[in-house]
């Protein structure tokens, strides 16, 4: 008896102990996410630092979609904004990028989407800068901020508010980042030759002919102009207005003291990297855990078969009628099973080996033995997704990074892509499934890439939460941000030195010609005279 009572407060006092101690080493975060597909993979990371004994804050407006208010992992501080960004605009934007797509508007009709994309850009930031000014003018917020002494504000920089206030609270700065306000994140801290880095958009690789590099300047250039006209003056505005105009809002932009990269380079083309930059591609997977009931009946009805998994991501709604009965046609010519995630009406050619779902578990369905294909719109997370569990991918892009992304996995042999203008014309998608189910190459590319992405020695997830740790122990990592963010750009480039080389050559250059012309105008002169001598 008294063995059991010594054991059980044995085990109490242990507890008490660990209990304490995860208390005692428990940060404190302050995160300020952006919404949509970016908050899924984030809210990952919020619950493992929750786990990890840190308490975390998470900054949403009082209109957000995604980021409730009632998560028992984090607690929210809510700022009451009058304007959001409308939902609805992405679907009209879709309708349009269709109707572009499929040659069914003019030229004149695409410069006025990209003309309405730079608008959307635009209102989105000028959104995100009265959401960051209505909390810096709030005093009690701002002193309430101060008072909970946090460690360090982590964010992702797509959207600028979290890097304003972790100046104003003048806190170290993390970022969970793919994309910054500026662009694609490397290019914003990391020397980015055009020449074989291709640009977001550009559709390009790594490995670019003459005209192609053309392209990826004239699309380097269009980010530039879109950041310098469009974007970074919005935030300029409020760093006037709070900090002085002495503070440059794309200095702070980059001088967060880590930058957590959602990409590896199982995924990205090789390119230069820097010190604070730390690769977490594919931290949001984890092995896949058993199905709901009613899927597992499903999927296992396939037997020999199989089945495909479909998903168009968060955006994505709705597809035009034609192209939604076409895929589901095709889908019922195959003799796998097929789960579509999708919220529009039900296609009249759905077949009855395809379930439609509001929502699925991608997760565990992507890694599941049973699966043979992914039917992917090519966001970030999905893609990263098919490669950890090793499913090749059919690829139906639509905007942003999508295409990109997928020419990756493409170029590594693991997808085929096929664009909406084609996709539903002569059985193209039907035929492209038909071969990524049957050409062995496309399934053993992608397990080769998933066998590289998963041979590391830290897990993706404990590599993020060892930095962010390392950054609240050491109070940020001033030693690993190279001088670069502070110079401006002609001393980075050194065009400076390099003009006062020119300088200095060019008077001595001109110091010796005078020199030279007054020793020749001497001797001339001296010839003369002596002839006339002569004479
Ligand atoms: C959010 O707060 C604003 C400003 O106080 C208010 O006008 C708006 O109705 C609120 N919206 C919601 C959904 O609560
Ligand atoms: C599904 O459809 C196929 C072909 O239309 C038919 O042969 C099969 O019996 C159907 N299965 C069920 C369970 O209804």
């Amino acid at each position: 008896m008294t063995s059991t009572r010594n054991a059980t407060q044995f085990l109490l006092f242990i507890s008490a102990v660990i209990l304490l101690w995860r208390v005692g080493c428990g940060g404190k975060i302050l995160i300020v996410p952006f919404e949509g597909s970016h908050w899924v993979n984030m809210d990952i990371m919020i619950k493992a630092l929750h786990a990890r004994g840190h308490s975390v804050d998470v900054v949403r407006t009082n209109q957000s979609w995604y980021i409730k208010d009632d998560f028992p992992h984090y607690k929210p501080i809510t700022v009451p904004v009058v304007e959001v960004f409308n939902q609805d605009f992405l679907n009209l934007i879709l309708k349009r990028v269709f109707s572009i797509e499929r040659g069914e508007s003019s030229v004149f009709s695409f410069l006025s989407l990209q003309v309405e994309m730079f608008n959307a850009m635009y209102d989105m930031h000028g959104i995100i800068c009265k959401m960051a000014t209505i909390m810096l003018e709030d005093e009690n917020l701002m002193s309430n901020l101060k008072v909970r002494k946090y460690d360090l504000v982590l964010t992702d920089p797509a959207w600028g508010a979290g890097i304003l206030i972790a100046h104003a609270l003048k806190l170290p700065l993390i970022y969970n980042v793919r994309f910054a306000t500026s662009g694609e994140g490397h290019l914003a801290i990391a020397p980015s030759p055009l020449s074989y880095i291709p640009i977001t958009g550009s559709g390009l690789t790594d490995s670019m002919t003459f005209i192609q590099r053309v392209k990826n300047l004239i699309c380097y250039v269009i980010w530039q102009a879109q950041d310098i006209f469009l974007i970074r003056p919005q935030y300029q505005a409020v760093c006037n207005k709070f900090f002085g105009s002495d503070v440059t809002y794309s200095g702070l932009l980059h001088s967060a003291d880590l930058w957590l990269m959602r990409v590896d380079f199982v995924f990205e083309f090789p390119r230069p990297t820097m010190p604070n930059v730390i690769y977490i591609g594919g931290f949001q997977c984890k092995p896949s855990e058993p199905l709901p009931e009613h899927l597992e009946d499903f999927v296992q009805s396939s037997g020999e078969h199989g089945f495909i998994l479909m998903s168009l991501g968060t955006f994505v709604t709705e597809l035009p009628a034609d192209i939604t009965n076409e895929i589901a046609a095709a889908f019922a010519k195959l003799p796998q099973k097929v789960i579509w995630k999708y919220k529009g009406d039900r296609p009249d050619a759905l077949g009855n080996n395809t379930l439609l779902v509001d929502w699925m578990p991608q997760n565990d369905l992507l890694g599941h033995p049973k699966i043979k294909l992914f039917v992917s719109h090519g966001g970030t997370n999905g893609v990263q997704e098919a490669i950890h569990h090793g499913v090749p991918v059919v690829g139906l892009p639509v905007f942003f990074d999508q295409y990109d992304n997928l020419l990756r996995l493409k170029e590594k042999g693991a997808a085929k892509i096929l664009t909406l203008a084609i996709v539903d014309k002569d059985d193209n998608f039907l035929k492209a499934i038909q071969e990524v189910l049957s050409d062995p190459s496309y399934r053993a590319n992608m397990q080769r890439l998933s066998r590289l992405h998963r041979d590391k020695p830290v897990k993706p997830l404990d590599n993020a939460l060892f930095w962010i740790e390392f950054v609240m122990r050491h109070k940020g990592a001033a030693h690993l941000k190279a001088e670069s963010y502070r110079m401006p750009w002609y001393s980075y480039q050194s065009v400076d030195v390099v003009l006062s080389f020119l300088a200095a050559a060019a008077i001595i250059t001109f110091l010796s010609l005078v020199f030279f012309r007054l020793v020749c105008l001497e001797k001339c002169l001296k010839i003369k005279t002596n002839r006339l001598n002569k004479k």
